[in-house]
């Protein structure tokens, strides 16, 4: 049988056959592990699409080795996802680091504290602080003046990525460096202002509406999408958030964008790097099984919701930023997987979960979203609407 085509510019730009691209998923799942590692990447670019390494929790060395494990399974093109909000292109040296001395006062109220161990009493979960990080562990290899970011796009740069995305932040400041290098950048923003803010600073903006697993905004893709076209313009747009369809992909080509970032729909193929748990938690879930908090990382962040999500949003607390957050719910987070209490465990995931009904290849799970979204444009649309100009 022949293979579908479904082309727009951007496989012409990136040199790849289908416009779909594989989110950047980093280690938001629960495992601590990214979830978009080199064999899901490496499986996504085989397909035909692009496939990119959810890059953020890797030092740079260990980026550089998953960049090269990508390279030794695929000779496809491929991306990393970095995310550049401030926290993360904070220099080292105002940035406290567990190769600092710890400040003299506890930058996180003692209210909080006492309120997250209240939270795991009222779960019935025994209370056990994480043990402190190895001094080889996050953030104590990040150089004297440089930034975590910093640090790992100078890996970007000199193992010549060709495709870079940011999930936070602007790439602005990198975008220089980037296209000399003869990259493609893409940037995710969740709202018109912050794809203003990008701009001309992206080759490509991927709006993410709010049905995105993950960190998330408030409006929903079909209403951003366009409102981030006319902002940018002409920088084309890629759509992210609820396409795990080839309908879908279809509507958003069809509404002008030039592809579809997808996460929640790999998510379930057998390459994502996600303990078994999770996939089936996100194959079992319902359309409405989803929740945004500010539990995890201060920022909303799109999850399978669970009792222990449900007890921090009844608290009525107040998340701490970024960073901060995560520093407030690590003996939390520690103390559940401890207890064994894998109903309390992160699971990022969007709302087309309610719709993904079976793990799979990912090339199964892209093959049929471009098949679909093929046969819709090409047949589909002129069998069911009547449209003359
Ligand atoms: C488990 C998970 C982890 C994610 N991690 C990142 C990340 O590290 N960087 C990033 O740019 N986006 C991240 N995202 C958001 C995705 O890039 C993407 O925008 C989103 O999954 C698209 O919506 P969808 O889930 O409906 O397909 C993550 C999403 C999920 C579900």
């Amino acid at each position: 049988m022949s293979r579908p085509v479904l082309r727009t510019e951007l496989c012409d730009r990136l040199g790849i056959e289908y416009p779909v691209v594989l989110a950047g998923m980093g280690p938001v799942a629960g495992s601590g592990e990214p979830v978009a590692t080199a064999p899901i990447a490496a499986a996504v670019s085989e397909a035909g699409g692009l496939g990119v390494i959810g890059g953020v929790g890797y030092a740079p060395e260990a980026l550089r080795a998953e960049i090269r494990k990508l390279r030794s399974l695929t000779d496809k093109p491929f991306g990393v996802d970095l995310l550049l909000s401030s926290n993360f292109l904070a220099v080292r040296a105002e940035r406290p680091t567990l190769a600092q001395p710890a400040p003299a006062e506890d930058p996180i109220p003692a209210e909080s504290r006492a309120a997250v161990r209240k939270i795991a009493e009222d779960l019935g979960v025994p209370w056990v602080p994480a043990p402190e990080r190895a001094p080889t562990d996050l953030g104590s290899w990040v150089p004297e003046g440089q930034s975590w970011a910093g640090a790992q796009m100078q890996v970007v740069l000199e193992e010549r990525v060709p495709v870079f995305a940011s999930g936070l932040g602007s790439p602005a400041p990198f975008s220089d460096a980037l296209r000399e290098n003869g990259a493609t950048i893409l940037s995710l923003v969740g709202n018109v202002r912050a794809a203003k803010r990008v701009g001309a600073a992206a080759d490509y903006i991927v709006a993410q509406g709010t049905e995105a697993g993950g960190h998330t905004g408030r409006i929903g893709t079909l209403a951003l999408l366009p409102q981030v076209m006319d902002a940018v313009a002409p920088v084309p747009v890629l759509a992210a958030g609820g396409i795990a369809s080839g309908r879908a992909l279809a509507a958003a080509l069809a509404a002008g964008a030039v592809g579809g970032w997808c996460g929640t729909a790999f998510l379930v193929s057998d390459e994502a790097n996600q303990p078994d748990l999770q996939k089936s938690r996100i194959v079992e879930a319902g359309a409405e099984d989803t929740v945004v908090t500010r539990l995890y990382s201060g920022k909303t962040m799109r999850n399978i919701t669970n009792p222990l999500i449900e007890a921090w949003e009844a608290s009525g607390l107040r998340a701490l930023p970024m960073g901060l957050q995560g520093l407030l719910v690590r003996d939390l987070l520690h103390s559940v997987e401890q207890a064994g209490r894998h109903d309390l465990l992160m699971n990022a995931a969007g709302q087309t979960s309610g719709m993904l009904g079976a793990r799979r290849p990912a090339r199964e799970i892209l093959e049929e979203m471009v098949a679909e979204a093929a046969e819709i444009i090409a047949k589909g649309l002129a069998s069911r609407v009547e449209a003359r100009v």
